[in-house]
């Protein structure tokens, strides 16, 4: 698909949890391919806990090198589990740029802790919440917020993760559950948006190199890693990003309701264990 008929030229869209990471990445291939951006983050400065992160910044935050694509950039510094917070977000938007064409609720991630229980049958209940907030209930609301902005042609992607879809590595119980309920909630509100000509999807990444994964692969062993893929590496953001692109462009107008699984084929995941 060539940039130029991905459909994204002069669309409108808004990257949740896009400080450092994938949604960077997110944010500036759609930008690259036309779009304007807006993006919020709890620490639009967050790429500066990785170096690797920092070493791929070329302004103070991500809004910079978004604009120095040439397309507009907005940034919000707000905690995407905060309603008001993100009411304001969408309410600034609604006035900067009447709408939102597409959204992609990027922010989330799990909390591993050395020694920390992640067994499903005694994790700490506060853990599971902290997941289920960080992951499920931020998208939940985005949603929410969002869909009212949002015009027939409107395209949602939710970002959900392979430990969604299988249930492997205790260390991802939490974090995988509330990854199951982002793919399924996705589901209910495909149905329920289907009419009004609103999509929503869900991109489920694999073992994917951001600086913060990166640290983690490495503790879990990047070959027991390898092992576990069909194409027998990790992947890298952009292989993400040029599947977002596909779920928010014209490519995929009759696609909706679907858990897309950017993973390499970790064919074995459901099988491997520690
Ligand atoms: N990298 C992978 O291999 C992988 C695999 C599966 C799923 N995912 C999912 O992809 C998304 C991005 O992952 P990543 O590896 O880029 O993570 P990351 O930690 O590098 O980036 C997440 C960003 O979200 C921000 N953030 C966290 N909590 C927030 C909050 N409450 N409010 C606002 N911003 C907040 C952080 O500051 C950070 O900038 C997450 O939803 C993650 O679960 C990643």
């Amino acid at each position: 698909m060539s940039r130029e008929n991905s459909g994204l030229a002069g669309k409108r869209i808004l990257v949740t949890g896009a400080g450092r990471g994938l949604g960077r990445n997110y944010a500036l291939h759609l930008a690259k391919a036309g779009a304007d951006v807006a993006v919020t983050d709890i620490n639009l400065h967050s790429y500066r806990d990785f170096q690797p992160e920092a070493d791929d910044m070329k302004n103070d935050t991500v809004v910079g090198d978004i604009q120095d694509l040439g397309r507009a950039a907005l940034g919000y510094e707000v905690d995407a589990t905060d309603q008001d917070g993100m009411a304001d977000v969408m309410e600034s938007i609604r006035s900067e740029w009447g709408g939102i064409d597409v959204l992609v609720n990027n922010v989330g991630g799990g909390s591993y802790s050395a020694g920390a229980d992640t067994l499903p049958s005694t994790l700490p209940i506060s853990d599971l919440r902290e997941n289920m907030e960080r992951n499920f209930v931020t998208t939940v609301l985005a949603c929410q917020l969002a869909i009212p902005l949002m015009e027939q042609g409107s395209s949602i992607i939710n970002v959900g993760s392979q430990a969604g879809e299988a249930a492997v590595e205790p260390m991802f119980s939490a974090y995988g559950s509330a990854k199951a309920a982002v793919a399924h909630y996705s589901r209910f509100l495909a149905n329920e948006l289907g009419p009004r000509g609103i999509r929503v999807n869900v991109v489920a990444p694999g073992y994917i190199a951001t600086g913060r994964l990166s640290t983690v692969f490495a503790e879990m062993g990047e070959e027991r890693i390898h092992k576990n893929v069909a194409l027998g590496r990790i992947g890298t953001p952009a292989e993400c990003a040029s599947v977002i692109e596909f779920l928010a462009g014209g490519a995929s107008r009759y696609v909706t309701g679907q858990i897309l699984v950017v993973d390499g084929g970790a064919l074995n995941f459901a099988t491997s264990r520690p």
